[in-house]
């Protein structure tokens, strides 16, 4: 029977209250899907485990319309779980950013939460430097605000199998769980062993002739609508082009939506998401691996008991009636090597049992140095894998539901600024394509997108894709006369390039502007010299004070960003002393890392001062937003 986990919402409250059950929520941060499969997963088994345990899953933005009702409700609430994903420069996701925000605000207050007994699983990355903030925060935060502990908080690692790390962290829960949610009577005997049920949408075969598909995108753009993930404005491709020279072996696109008439609005500094699609060759490819023809139309449904489609609840909209062809190129990622879950799935579905065999190896605890060998070390995508199962060839609602995750936005800094030109949304985008240990060549999904896409200007039949607009802190200071400090090699100069069309247009209207002084790095000043003239227009303009460039691989060391600085600390510390602005964009892993060090070092060099005060300085500048990170 398929599954669906309802969506939690205020009548249930009052359902559940009477029913003598206890309630239990599993609440989710999450960004690319990832803690909601498991808070749905974890809400599943919690169900099939304990018959007293009435389990809602609740996605936190859903669960209060405002922050009194977070209150108010958390008050109510006597067991709960947190799958809480940390994001960006060690960030909530955007669904929980609003509960995180109102949650460690209310620090100073009596524990007010003695009623409650809960457990956090946090999903991060240990590469980065913030690993897993904010499940530790919530964590700490709701065991000071009086909340019982019931399990030690779930540090999730991506960079390794954060499935074995959630599994894990569920076999430590259910001893707690069993003295809580089993009766008294029950209390000896053993409980049967947990198989977790693959959940699968209701799929309905449309006929061709009768029925038309629905693209769901197209109304929305009304000019007062305000458009978020679950609900992207359709914009097309106005301008594309090649920003590296011809001498370059890589490529990196600068690509202009057309935002007029949309209502669409941003600032300097914010993020655009982008839905792309997948390249034909991929959508091909999976059409023949499930062995459907690609022009099928159908609908997928939730088997909810009122019949609801499930296409409400999916982000974005599903729509339906629509063909295999654009649900395989618009909403499932193909190219991701497959979770664990979704091997469990294809094996249910291989014929031959050998397959079937191999498939739950490599999914079992047994099979974990298989599996992050052969899928993720190798970085097998799932087309890869089910090529290497033939026989496993499961139906489409199976496929969609537990074996191609949602494809999911890509997030780019918005390298224009609306005073600039406020119809256009810029973007610069590195092309991501490099051989894989199998042989494949990875292709990214957005940037081959954009490599590809069809601007307006040179065809009306352009490309488009569903976008929205994500906002950001990373401003340049509401004083224009303070001087800023902008540390961005590669694409991280896309902000800066937005901050320097504000700062051209502010001079333009006579506002006196602070020193701006602009880190690039680059390989070699003829090959990724990116927007190389308007820099040294804007050089020229007074907008930016002085441009200084890194070239990685031009001489016979390799000079950076942080080498640039380190050359100019005396200058670059002065000016932070008198109010500046720094800010650095890109890579968080390696570069943002280097040059917080680097920071880090000019303050202890230039105030004199050991490296725990040094830590300090830094730490307020971070604290008073005039050191900014845009990092990924
Ligand atoms: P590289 O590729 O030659 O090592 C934009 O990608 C620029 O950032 C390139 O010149 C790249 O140099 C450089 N870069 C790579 N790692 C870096 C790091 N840790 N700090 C600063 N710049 C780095």
């Amino acid at each position: 029977k398929p599954v669906v986990v309802p969506k939690f919402s205020a009548e249930d409250d009052e359902v559940e209250a009477d029913s003598g059950k206890t309630k239990v929520a599993v609440f989710f941060g999450t960004q690319t899907g990832t803690a909601e499969g498991f808070a749905k997963a974890l809400a599943e088994e919690i169900k099939a485990r304990y018959d007293k345990a009435a389990v809602k899953v609740v996605d936190l933005d859903d669960y209060a319309a405002d922050d009194d009702q977070y209150e108010e409700k958390l008050k109510k609430e006597t067991l709960a779980f947190f799958m809480l994903a940390t994001y960006g420069d060690g960030e909530p996701t955007d669904n929980a950013a609003r509960f995180c925000k109102w949650f460690t605000e209310c620090k100073d207050r009596a524990p007010w939460l003695q009623q409650l007994r809960y457990g956090v699983f946090g999903l991060g990355n240990r590469q980065y430097e913030h690993f897993n903030k904010i499940g530790k925060v919530v964590d700490e935060q709701l065991s000071e605000q009086g909340a019982k502990r019931l399990i030690a908080v779930g540090l999730g690692d991506d960079d390794q199998c954060i499935e074995d790390d959630f599994t894990a962290w569920r076999e430590q829960l259910w001893p707690e769980l069993d003295q809580l949610l089993r009766d008294v009577d029950d209390a000896n005997t053993v409980s049967t062993p947990y198989t977790a049920v693959i959940p699968e949408y209701r799929v309905v075969i449309h006929d061709p002739i009768v029925t038309s598909c629905v693209d769901s995108y197209l109304n929305m753009a009304n000019g007062t609508a305000s458009f978020d993930i679950h609900h992207p404005c359709r914009v097309n491709v106005a301008v594309q082009k090649e920003l590296h020279k011809p001498e370059s072996d890589r490529s990196c696109i600068h690509l202009e939506f057309d935002i007029s008439g949309t209502g669409i609005m941003y600032e300097t500094g914010d993020h655009v998401g982008v839905y792309a699609d997948n390249c034909d060759e991929a959508v091909e490819e999976a059409g023949k691996l499930l062995g459907q023809p690609l022009d099928l139309l159908f609908s997928i449904y939730a088997d909810n008991d009122d019949g609801t489609p499930l296409g409400s609840t999916l982000p974005p909209p599903f729509p339906g009636p629509c063909t295999l062809r654009t649900a395989l190129a618009r909403y499932t990622d193909l190219l991701s090597p497959p979770r664990k879950a979704a091997l469990i799935a294809l094996a249910a579905h291989a014929v031959d049992p050998s397959e079937a065999e191999r498939l739950k190896f490599l999914s079992s605890p047994q099979g974990k140095d298989d599996y992050s060998k052969w899928v993720v070390g190798s970085q097998r995508s799932l087309l890869e894998v089910m090529a290497e199962f033939p026989s496993a060839k499961p139906p489409l609602g199976v496929f969609l539901a537990a074996i191609a995750p949602h494809l999911q936005p890509r997030y780019y800094s918005i390298s224009s600024s609306p005073r600039f030109m406020s119809h256009r949304v810029h973007v610069t985008c590195a092309l991501v394509y490099g051989p894989t240990p199998t042989g494949r060549i990875h292709k990214g999904v957005c940037s081959t997108w954009m490599k590809n896409a069809i601007p307006l200007e040179k065809s009306h039949g352009c490309s488009w894709a569903p976008i929205f607009i994500r906002q950001s802190n990373f401003k340049l200071p509401a004083d224009h006369s303070l001087p800023v400090i902008m540390v961005g090699p590669g694409t991280g100069l896309a902000p800066f390039r937005g901050f320097l069309q504000e700062r051209a247009a502010l001079k333009e209207a006579g506002v006196q502007l602070g020193p701006g002084l602009l880190f690039f790095g680059c390989r070699n000043r003829r090959m990724d010299f990116i927007y190389e003239d308007e820099l040294n227009n804007f050089v020229e303009q007074g907008v930016l004070s002085e441009l200084i460039v890194a070239f990685s691989r031009e001489g016979p060391e390799k000079e950076y960003v942080q080498h640039k600085l380190m050359d100019k600390a005396a200058y670059v510390w002065s000016l932070i002393s008198e109010g500046g602005y720094f800010y650095v964009c890109g890579d968080a892993k390696g570069m943002a890392r280097d040059v917080h060090r680097t920071l880090h070092t000019i303050v202890q060099q230039q105030e004199n001062v050991d490296s725990s005060k040094a830590e300090a300085i830094v730490k307020k500048l971070q604290m008073d937003g005039r050191y900014l990170r845009d990092v990924w």
